[in-house]
């Protein structure tokens, strides 16, 4: 028998004239964790998908367990041994944890009749492993995006597969979270289960990958031990030359305040949070999965209804909002984590998207100003070199990073006073993701204050002035960049009497 468990032959794959795979090889030994890495569109959540039955290759074969594979169902092939978390979570929203874990293949006992008891301990069990309280009973619809990515995760566990593929598992995962998952994938590696790692963030897939692969514009660059590869090699392979991975800093001293929130709390785990804002400067928020990040930022931008505490700009304007409407007006802006359905109207076009917050700046005498749209539309693809086929795309065809710039474009049109950004980078490729910076920087620079929740903690203490912790819905630490460290964070974000400490 063949010493791999999957080679993947020769893959190519186009959508509409767009090649997005061209005569790309991979081959999979059992027990191994392999990255797969490049940048947003280069193809690797397509030939993923093609291995998932998700879509048909052009050309190509797939030999999978010695044989060759022919076409099989989407069903058929996690039954064969595979199982995949997709970068776009396929939960159904309306289904609780343990359904969706199980759904199509939830226990039974005679006649048919569903065993609900059966199906909630053996959730139960899933969601323990990950180390994660979670009442499986809780519909989906309910969770956070970072709890949906670790049901997904527990869903693909319960697959019991000899394969498993994780297209960007970690976005919105931080500290001891990653430690977790990267226990987990420790143990099912050690039972010869191969895992394919798709990640952006590249700290994680010099911690755990045998061997990487490198994908550009939908062809193969190379397959490496990672023994033979450091940071900036990697970086150079994926983006085609080197790149300084230096985080930008303002130029500015600490500017007026411009926002002061005192003691806010809301219907959710949010409660007493009290902060600052500054002119020009970026306030990093860190803290784990339900330490009520998102709380924060929704509290702050009225989308949640305060139950005690006041929010309001400081100096001359002194306004207080009460909803998103009155923020936006106010001069806030919120770039929220789940793009999908706060974010981006998916089936519209790259150019409405883009413009859309706009519009009545580009309409005079109720006539759209179509060479203004264009030039908007133009400046923010260069600004953030978006890949798309036209302006006039469907933004669900666009790579999961660049719908993510999409979306950052578009308020940044806005022109606001405050931006908060939750998760700004999630799904966002090396060089793209240091454009972002340097774009937020830019706005500093031109007074604007910006609110940065972030998982990624290299990325919080690289680019924020002042981070605040938030542990069990509370802010329970400010620490200045130059004393930031990753471990620090991760202390106060995890103590569990931090939260006694603070109060
Ligand atoms: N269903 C589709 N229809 C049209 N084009 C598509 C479709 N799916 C993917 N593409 C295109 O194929 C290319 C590869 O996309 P893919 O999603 O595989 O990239 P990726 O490497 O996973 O990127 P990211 O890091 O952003 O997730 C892109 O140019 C994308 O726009
Ligand atoms: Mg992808």
């Amino acid at each position: 028998m063949s010493e791999y468990i999957l080679e993947m032959r020769n893959i190519s794959k186009s959508f509409a004239g767009v090649h997005a795979l061209k005569d790309v090889t991979i081959r999979c030994r059992p027990g191994q964790v392999y990255g797969l890495v490049g940048e947003n569109g280069a193809g690797k959540s397509t030939l993923m998908k093609i291995l998932a039955g998700a879509y048909l290759a052009d050309a190509g074969e797939i030999i999978y367990k010695g044989e060759r594979r022919e076409q099989m169902s989407a069903g058929e092939i996690i039954d064969s041994g595979i199982s995949i978390i997709y970068q776009e979570l396929a939960l159904v929203p309306q289904l609780s944890v343990a359904e969706n874990i199980f759904l199509g293949r939830e226990p039974q006992r005679a006649l048919g009749i569903l065993d609900l008891k059966s199906l909630h301990e053996r959730a139960a069990k899933l969601t323990e492993r990950l180390g994660i309280s979670m009442d499986t009973r809780t519909p989906v619809s309910e969770l956070t995006v970072a709890q949906r990515q670790l049901v997904e995760i527990a869903k693909a566990l319960s697959q019991n597969a000899d394969l498993i593929v994780m297209d960007e598992p970690s976005a919105i995962l931080a500290g001891s979270e990653l430690d977790q998952l990267f226990r987990i994938i420790e143990s099912l590696v050690e039972h010869g289960v191969t895992i394919i790692y798709i990640s952006h963030r590249l700290d994680e897939v010099f911690r755990i990958a045998d061997e990487v692969t490198v994908l550009k514009d939908g062809e193969l660059v190379d397959t490496r031990p990672i023994e033979q590869l450091d940071r900036p090699m990697l970086v150079e392979l994926m983006v085609g030359r080197p790149l300084d991975e230096i985080f930008p800093q303002t130029e500015h001293e600490q500017g007026d305040l411009v926002l002061i929130a005192e003691n806010i709390s809301t219907d959710t785990i949010l409660e007493n949070a009290s902060l600052e804002l500054y002119a020009g400067e970026i306030l990093g928020i860190a803290g784990m999965v339900g330490s009520g990040r998102t709380e924060l930022a929704r509290a702050l931008f009225g989308a949640d209804p305060l139950t005690s505490g006041t929010i309001s700009l400081a100096g001359a304007k002194g306004d207080s909002w009460n909803n998103p409407a009155q923020a936006i007006e106010s001069g806030l802006a919120l770039v929220p984590e789940d793009r999908k359905s706060h974010g981006l109207f998916t089936s519209l076009s790259v150019r409405v998207n883009l413009t859309l917050p706009i519009l009545s700046r580009l309409t005079r005498f109720g006539i759209l100003q179509s060479q203004a749209e264009d030039e908007i539309v133009e400046e923010a693809k260069d600004r953030l070199s978006i890949v798309m086929a036209s302006a006039d795309q469907e933004a669900q065809y666009l790579s999961g990073g660049n719908q993510q710039k999409v979306v950052l474009a578009k308020w940044l049109e806005t022109n606001p006073a405050v931006v908060i950004l939750d998760e700004p980078t999630r799904g966002v490729d090396v060089g793209a993701k240091f454009e972002i910076y340097k774009l937020m920087r830019q706005l500093n620079d031109r007074g604007i204050a910006i609110v940065m929740i972030s998982s990624e903690l290299p990325e919080v203490i690289g680019m924020s002035d002042r981070i605040l912790v938030m542990n069990d819905g509370r802010i329970v630490g400010e620490v200045p960049q130059v004393e930031a460290t990753e471990a620090g964070i991760i202390e106060l974000a995890t103590m569990a009497d931090a939260v006694a400490n603070a109060s």
